[in-house]
């Protein structure tokens, strides 16, 4: 039986402890940690958990364990991600891998080091489309994939808590939001490497309190509501195989309905993965669309147990890790040239 523990007992570590409970002939959450104590203790005491801490480091001490998910806000994922590397435990960490590629470095080498499986929560990696598309892609149906559109726009969507804290967050939603879909983008497309990067970020609405927003808000109150990170970001993504990608993401912006969703254009057909996922393409001498019936869509709680139970599944050597550092780490390199190329008013070069 595999021993596992949750460090960061907050709003996304329940879908963790989901997965985990769906496995429970191979896998025991034993222990669970947060700095704030009350929070572990109430999570210990709803789950039946064993034993609680108020900081990972007394947990890893104590506790002898094969997996842990990092699910704190994102400024402590590398260190608590280290941490318990170096203790000689697999690792699940959410996204963003971190705070920037830095960072991100530093959890791939802590992994290596240990020789542990240090996997990154891109659950969309996980969905009816992305494995649909992903087949499309490999049989060559779409030809030479050349141009990507992703958007995760939101009208009013700021989530409140610690994401609006740059300090925490790491920045508002290009790291939230477009880290799902540039992350989805480069998965359908084989994973190309990023080379350079033009973007642009605004701040022009901020957290719009005053709206009734309606999507999930962090569970996570502040005392003082901070919002310091941008509210809207844009960019362009060239990958070393040519191809361009063009992201949109928002907290906050004056479009007429949330919009979330990832077209990718190739030589043979066109693809809008989101629902309904159609393949533009020709036939007989006209254009047609082929709308797949299947369930080719992205579900949240189902997606979330595939994610974990592939966690375990690569742990123990049953299956290949969907989503290994070294992408988290590549998404953590376009990440910082967009906020650079946003920062200089010019475009950055991605150099390894
Ligand atoms: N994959 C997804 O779709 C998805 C969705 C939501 C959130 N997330 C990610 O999950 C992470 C957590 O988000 P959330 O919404 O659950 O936040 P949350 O605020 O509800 O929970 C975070 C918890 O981490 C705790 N924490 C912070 N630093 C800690 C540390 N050093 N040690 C132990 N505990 C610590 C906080 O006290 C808090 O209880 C974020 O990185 C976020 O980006 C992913």
């Amino acid at each position: 039986m595999l021993k596992a523990a949750i460090i960061g007992c907050g709003g996304i570590s329940n879908c963790h402890m989901h997965g985990y409970l769906e496995m429970k002939d191979r896998v025991e959450v034993v222990a669970c940690c947060d700095i704030d104590e009350p929070k572990a203790k109430e999570y210990a005491e709803r789950y039946g958990i064993r034993n609680y801490y108020n900081n990972c480091y007394d947990m890893l001490k104590a506790e002898k364990l094969d997996l842990v998910s990092v699910t704190t806000w994102n400024s402590a994922h590398a260190e608590c991600s280290i941490a318990a590397l170096n203790a000689g435990c697999n690792v699940i960490c959410e996204k963003p891998m971190a705070m920037n590629a830095r960072e991100a470095e530093a959890m791939k080498a802590a992994a290596e080091k240990n020789g542990k499986l240090l996997m990154i929560g891109f659950v969309r990696r996980h969905g009816n489309d992305a494995y649909s598309a992903r087949r499309l892609v490999d049989k060559g149906e779409l030809g030479e994939i050349y141009y990507a559109q992703a958007k995760y726009l939101r009208r009013c969507g700021f989530p409140g808590g610690w994401f609006g804290d740059k300090s925490r967050s790491g920045g508002g939603p290009l790291i939230d939001l477009g880290v799902h879909v540039i992350d989805l983008v480069r998965y359908i497309m084989g994973c190309p490497k990023p080379v350079s990067v033009y973007g642009a970020t605004f701040d022009k609405l901020g957290p719009r309190p005053g709206i009734k927003s309606t999507i999930w808000v962090s569970e996570t109150k502040v005392e003082k509501p901070i919002f310091n990170v941008e509210d809207l970001a844009v960019a362009m993504i060239r990958f070393d195989n040519g191809a361009v990608l063009n992201l949109e993401a928002s907290f906050n912006l004056n479009l007429p309905d949330n919009e979330d969703g990832i077209r990718v254009y190739g030589s043979k057909a066109g693809l809008s993965v989101s629902a309904p996922f159609t393949l533009y393409t020709e036939y007989d001498g006209q254009l047609a669309d082929i709308a797949l019936k299947g369930e080719n869509d992205f579900n949240f709680h189902r997606d979330f147990d595939r994610e974990m139970l592939n966690f375990v599944d690569a742990v123990e050597s049953k299956a290949k890790c969907i989503a290994p550092a070294e992408d988290g780490v590549e998404l953590m390199r376009i990440l910082d040239a967009v906020y650079e190329s946003a920062r200089t008013g010019r475009s950055v070069d991605i150099v390894r």
